[in-house]
């Protein structure tokens, strides 16, 4: 299938690979599996806990070029950002800035459920 040249680029060039420690306490780690074709994404946020916004992305991902192309996008964009932005991130605008065709949609609908999961995971560890 042919690929848009922004996935090629992202898949090509991924930003911000690896990741944290899990048990930090400024991170945030955000952990799904897309049942249809079994892909895994992991995505981690380093968050500044006086202000809320996140500092730095990382992310794994075992997948497609779309979903790879998709988490690193995320990556990118969540910096700078505080949570509630984060998690107000829509599959349809990674979808659209990556091109992604109808079969890849899930692909995007993987990395705004990694997001919105990390936010979760984050607030989890923050509930005072
Ligand atoms: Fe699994 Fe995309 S179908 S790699
Ligand atoms: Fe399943 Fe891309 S084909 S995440």
């Amino acid at each position: 299938m042919a690929y848009s040249e922004k996935v090629v680029d992202h898949y090509e060039n991924p930003r911000n690979v690896g990741s944290f420690d899990k048990g930090d306490d400024s991170v945030g780690t955000g952990m799904v599996g897309a049942p249809a074709c079994g892909d895994v994404m992991k995505l981690q946020i380093k968050v500044n806990p006086a202000t809320g916004v996140i500092e730095d992305a990382r992310f794994k991902t075992y997948g497609c070029g779309s979903a790879i192309a998709s988490s690193s996008l995320v990556t990118e964009w969540v910096k700078g950002k505080t949570l509630e932005q984060a998690a107000a991130l829509k599959n349809s605008e990674i979808a659209e800035e990556l091109a992604l065709p109808p079969v890849k949609i899930h692909c995007s609908i993987l990395a705004e459920d990694a997001i919105k999961a990390a936010v979760q995971d984050y607030k989890k560890k923050h509930t005072h």
